[in-house]
């Protein structure tokens, strides 16, 4: 087959494609699991070569063995992590994405995609209750998104202070608190700040006076820029006390930020709403919708109160890119760190288009029934002990008298025998188990059948 030229062969493996991905969508994934090195080579060998493998020998080294050595976090008992469940509408429009030659960093680009993606982070927008105005892009991940939104805080903060004719800080510092994740510790390292823990109450969220003795115990010469609350944490779904969050981030004038990559997907559920009261203050917030709203890797919808602030700290200035930087347009890449994008928010957004925003909303109470079911069989369970109660579709439990080894040796035997991605989490310095719960398709006997196990 030709490389550019559409033709027979191309045709017909085109056709080999468009089945295996169909099927691929239509089938209940399979979990399958991880393969040495070896075990890879073995099966597929060298596969780049000089004169390349043909279409057909190509697909057939992925589909046969390669595919099988990767896990499909959408498998109903993948439970791990932070799983994902795209819709169908969302796998399909993907390969429209890819087929698109589109490259989605301006709008000069790619003025359509671009259209499309804001409608899809208004929405997000609505739910968080921005105001007019707010807007953002894209990013690939939770990670990127927290990094974009913290650089954009303290080129804010740098911009403040030297307008107010002061000095620069000695160092400057963001305050997050003990549960959350490890991209704000990243993102801290990247720029070169400092990272003031705070403690948390009773039920681990972060609350205003622990922030506020966080901002007391900077060093002297330290600067705060930005405060973080989770809605949301990754090992236990606890929202911090976003209100109190808020008021202690403004008394000290800092940014607040709210990493909702996971959790804030639940602002479209009523019976869990009310736990993210005083969100709508943030400076700025992520949400990925590849984890919570059905939507492919890679995506994180990325919004700021005032977009203007995060496109005087991302826009790249060179000669070539002067035409869609005078433009006045509005340019993705002007709100992230990265210049090339993919047009990553479109599965998502047709997804959206295709079934209404009120199918999201029973999607996501239907993961929430079936963890509170989860909840109650683990309460139920002499031999199991709840970490805590669920507050978003986080289970952390312990089996009583179980050590780090024998977590380990159950986890691996569900893998190897395909029933279930249960990896051990630590909570409290001691080894627990852990479901994250966000595939409407996981039912209550599939947290059953996984608890059965642990008798
Ligand atoms: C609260 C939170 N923030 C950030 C991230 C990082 O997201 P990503 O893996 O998309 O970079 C995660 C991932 O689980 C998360 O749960």
């Amino acid at each position: 087959m030709g490389m550019h030229d559409f033709d027979d062969s191309t045709d017909e493996l085109a056709w080999s494609i468009f089945r295996y991905a169909l099927n691929r969508v239509k089938m209940e994934p399979p979990l399958d699991g991880p393969r040495t090195p070896e075990e890879l080579f073995e099966a597929v060998g060298q596969t780049i070569t000089e004169d390349g493998l043909g279409g057909e020998a190509a697909l057939e080294a992925f589909t046969e063995h390669l595919a099988p050595a990767c896990m499909s976090v959408d498998h109903p008992r993948f439970l791990a992590f932070v799983p994902g469940a795209p819709t169908d509408a969302s796998m399909l429009f993907d390969l429209v994405v890819g087929a698109s030659g589109l490259c989605a960093t301006s709008w000069l680009d790619a003025a359509g995609a671009v259209y499309a993606e804001n409608q899809a982070l208004r929405w997000v927008a609505d739910l968080v209750g921005l105001p007019d105005g707010a807007g953002g892009c894209f990013a690939s991940g939770g990670t990127m998104g927290n990094l974009s939104a913290l650089i954009a805080a303290r080129d804010h903060a740098r911009r403040t202070r030297a307008d107010a004719g002061l000095e620069p800080p000695t160092r400057w510092a963001v305050v997050a608190s003990e549960g959350a994740h490890s991209s704000i510790d990243s993102a801290a390292r990247v720029l070169d700040v400092d990272l003031l823990l705070s403690g948390t109450d009773d039920d681990r969220r972060l609350r205003g006076d622990g922030v506020r003795a966080a901002i007391g115990s900077r060093p002297d010469g330290t600067e705060v820029f930005a405060v973080v609350a989770t809605s949301g944490t990754t090992n236990l779904g606890v929202v911090d006390a976003l209100d109190e969050v808020a008021d202690a981030a403004a008394e000290h004038g800092c940014w607040f930020h709210v990493d909702g990559a996971y959790g804030a997907a639940a602002l479209v559920a009523p019976s869990v709403r009310d736990q993210f009261v005083g969100i709508d203050r943030c400076d700025s917030v992520i949400v990925d919708p590849h984890k919570w709203l059905f939507a492919p890797f890679d995506c994180c919808a990325l919004l700021y109160r005032n977009p203007e602030i995060a496109r005087i700290a991302h826009t790249q200035h060179a000669g070539y890119l002067d035409p869609i930087n005078e433009s006045g347009d509005w340019n993705p890449t002007d709100y992230g760190h990265f210049l090339s994008r993919r047009a990553r928010g479109l599965p998502f957004w047709f997804s959206l288009a295709v079934h209404g925003t009120r199918a999201y909303a029973e999607a996501v109470e239907r993961t929430l029934e079936v963890t509170r079911a989860g909840e109650a069989m683990i309460a139920e369970a002499p031999h199991l002990e709840l970490v805590m109660p669920a507050g978003l579709s986080v289970l952390a439990f312990r089996r009583v008298g179980w050590t780090q080894d024998d977590y380990d040796a159950w986890s691996r035997e569900l893998m190897d025998d395909g029933t279930a991605l249960v990896l051990p989490t630590v909570v409290d310095g001691t080894p627990a188990l852990r479901f994250c719960i966000v595939n409407p398709r996981t039912t209550e006997d599939d947290l059953a059948l996984i608890v059965a196990r642990l008798a």
